[in-house]
């Protein structure tokens, strides 16, 4: 952390005020390398002008020059893909301990991949603490699309079952994801994949927004259940849109209360420190679901790096103070 300027400061007619009636406001500089679509949803005005009044500057890095020749910068927040500015970044880490990076390059990278980015919560006992936490079943397709009705059976997967793509990358094919009611017509998506077990949720997901020690939970509409009968008269694969991107809030809608009560806070806390930990980040998202007709059953089917912050209420208090707190070390 800085201090502001080291100039006696002075008034508008130019004479010096005395000092301590001006209180030095520390200063901490954040760098930022995010894409354009980040910047506009994250740096939006009422965090810019909060930070601001709080000593907090915020400065875009250019990912096509060295970082060393940049800032400096007291913190660097990144969500960025490329080998060039993953080389970049990585060096730069090397030659600025001092800089708190968010996050580590290498935790990030655990989230690109839908089977590592759940082993964590699958190596987790959550089964007795307020509800039972785990993940859907799932099977990995690396290769070859036609031993997929047999992977099916082996695993004993129950349809439907929905065709996630297994590397997350950032580009929307990565986001293309398929419901299928009949193992048979899966043979026609293309590996590698991620086969899961859909739950129904009753057509409501909980956003579980990590930043540090905060915890915020939203809801978001979801895929609808899918009945007996949907599956008895159904066949075929069906692409669905990126539901998590454009789902309407489901906050204030009439709701079931089954439905839509909130996931006990014990649960949130303990399940979110254990992935805190595990996963080394202290930036990101949950998705969980709760199994419909049940009241504890629990699973989480995504975790994302660096998620839509501009949609998770008071993020501008919560993330200026949590940058703060960095500096003052809380968060070592
Ligand atoms: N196992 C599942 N059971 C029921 N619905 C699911 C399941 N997995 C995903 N979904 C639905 O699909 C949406 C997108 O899936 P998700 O794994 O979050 O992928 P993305 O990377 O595109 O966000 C979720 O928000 C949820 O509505
Ligand atoms: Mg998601």
């Amino acid at each position: 952390m800085r201090l502001n300027g080291d100039a006696t400061p002075r008034n508008e007619q130019g004479k010096e005020i005395e000092r301590g009636a001006l209180q030095q406001q520390p200063k901490l500089v954040v760098g930022y390398a995010l894409t354009s679509k980040k910047v506009k949803s994250f740096l939006q005005p009422n965090l810019e002008g909060l930070a601001r009044k709080k000593g907090i500057s915020f400065v875009p890095i250019d990912q096509s020059r060295p970082l060393s020749g940049q800032g400096p910068f007291d913190i660097v927040l990144h969500k960025l893909r490329g080998k060039n500015w993953q080389q970049n970044l990585e060096d730069y880490v090397e030659q600025h301990p001092e800089v708190t990076v968010l996050d580590p390059p290498e935790a990030i990278q655990h989230l690109c991949n839908r089977q590592s980015m759940l082993q964590d919560v699958a190596d987790l006992d959550l089964s007795d603490w307020h509800g039972k936490v785990s993940v859907p079943k799932q099977v990995v397709i690396p290769k070859d699309p036609s031993s997929i009705p047999e992977a099916v059976s082996k695993a004993g997967l129950t349809l439907p079952l929905i065709a996630k793509p297994l590397i997350v990358d950032g580009t929307a094919k990565s986001h293309e994801l398929f419901l299928a009611y009949d193992q048979f017509s899966l043979s026609l998506l293309e590996p590698p994949l991620v086969l899961q077990e859909f739950v129904n949720h009753g057509g409501v997901l909980f956003k579980v927004f990590i930043v540090g020690d905060a915890i915020k939970v939203v809801r978001r509409f979801s895929l609808p259940d899918v009945t007996k009968q949907d599956l008895s008269h159904s066949s075929g694969v069906f692409r669905f849109p990126r539901v998590s991107c454009s789902a309407a809030s489901a906050d204030d809608a009439d709701l079931d209360p089954g439905v839509s009560e909130l996931p006990p806070r014990a649960l949130l806390e303990r399940l979110v420190n254990e992935l805190r930990w595990r996963l080394g980040l202290r930036l990101f998202n949950i998705d969980i679901i709760r199994e419909h007709g049940t009241k504890d059953r629990y699973y989480v089917i995504d975790i994302n790096y660096f998620p839509g912050y501009g949609k998770m209420p008071g993020y501008e208090h919560i993330f200026t103070e949590f940058l703060l707190g960095l500096v003052r070390g809380n968060y070592k």
